[in-house]
């Protein structure tokens, strides 16, 4: 008989019962894949990104399939806070798993505010600061990309809140290891990487941009490797807790990011291919613990680098 394996994680105080999250937007709030997967079978959930104020999202078309993955310009289409906290929320209450909430702001003081405003709602498991954004103006890629910006955002979001914090990073920076070194310095207790990757698409018919948008962040396997480079760079300079993804639609990809470093790993253009993604992947995870006689899964956790 197989030996019973241990696939606890603790992602910088949030415990989580395996290490299979969704990424950010990718899930909505949740409860739109609860008719195809038993969210209990989650190691957490991260809800679609917040603001202060409701935000209608950039102009249409706002996705774009390309042979190498998803395009998006979503633009932070959200209810904004206060009607998240009241209407959304609520409907994940049910469930045995932690609600990571996603906020993103223009200004230091918004990420401050929807901090202070999140701390106080017991629902929320941790906070995700989403400095990494591709798709909006002001905000978003400004604060991600420029390690003393990332710096300030994390260090207001500390000042707000007693929950745990991850940083989301972009992979469009010149060294994603310098943001991340600043990031951990200002307090944060996790990282997530990577968002999207900067990209775009010509429709040769109407010779114009594809997205209304004219770029778009780039998801799917065709940004798995720089993700996985991302956290393995990471994990040797920076002593936080990744959550790891990019990319991931099997378990042999999340293995990949957790030999690389990412205590936990994060799925999201999968579930648009396939609403079981997350749960097979933590099923897949399990099995080849199993079959690999490994009792803990954090063992596992970076130990690509082991000499
Ligand atoms: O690719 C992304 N799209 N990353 C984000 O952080 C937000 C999202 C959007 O809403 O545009």
């Amino acid at each position: 008989m197989a030996v019973k394996v241990n696939l606890t994680v603790n992602v910088g105080g949030i415990q989580m019962k395996n290490p299979v999250t969704t990424a950010s937007g990718t899930f909505g709030c949740g409860l739109e894949y609860a008719p195809f997967v038993d969210l209990n079978r989650l190691g957490a959930v991260v809800v679609k990104g917040v603001t202060l104020a409701p935000r209608a999202g950039n102009p249409v078309p706002r996705l774009a399939e390309t042979p190498a993955g998803v395009l998006n310009s979503i633009g932070l289409q959200n209810p904004g806070v206060e009607k998240f906290i009241e209407e959304v929320l609520p409907g994940l209450a049910g469930y045995d798993l932690p609600v990571i909430v996603n906020i993103a702001g223009e200004t230091v003081e918004e990420y401050a505010l929807l901090a202070g405003r999140l701390d106080r709602v017991q629902a929320v498991a941790g906070i995700e600061v989403n400095i990494s954004c591709p798709n909006v103006k002001k905000g978003g890629m400004q604060f991600g990309s420029d390690p003393a910006m990332a710096a300030e955002v994390t260090r207001a979001v500390r000042a707000s809140t007693g929950k745990p914090v991850i940083v989301k990073l972009s992979p469009n920076v010149t060294s994603i290891v310098a943001v991340a070194r600043k990031v951990a310095e200002a307090g944060a207790d996790a990282l997530s990487m990577i968002n999207t990757l900067l990209g775009m698409a010509v429709d040769i018919r109407k010779r114009r941009p594809l997205l209304g948008n004219v770029t778009g962040g780039l998801s799917g396997p065709a940004v798995r490797p720089v993700a996985v480079r991302a956290v393995w760079e990471v994990y040797r300079e920076v002593d936080l807790p990744i959550i790891g993804m990019g990319g991931i639609t099997c378990a042999g990809d999340a293995i990949e990011f957790i030999l690389a470093g990412a205590t936990a790993v994060a799925v999201g253009t999968a579930n648009f291919v396939n609403p079981r993604a997350t749960v097979e992947i933590a099923e897949g995870i399990e099995r080849y613990l199993e079959e690999n006689g490994i009792r803990d899964i954090n063992e596992l956790v970076g130990a690509a680098h082991n000499e």
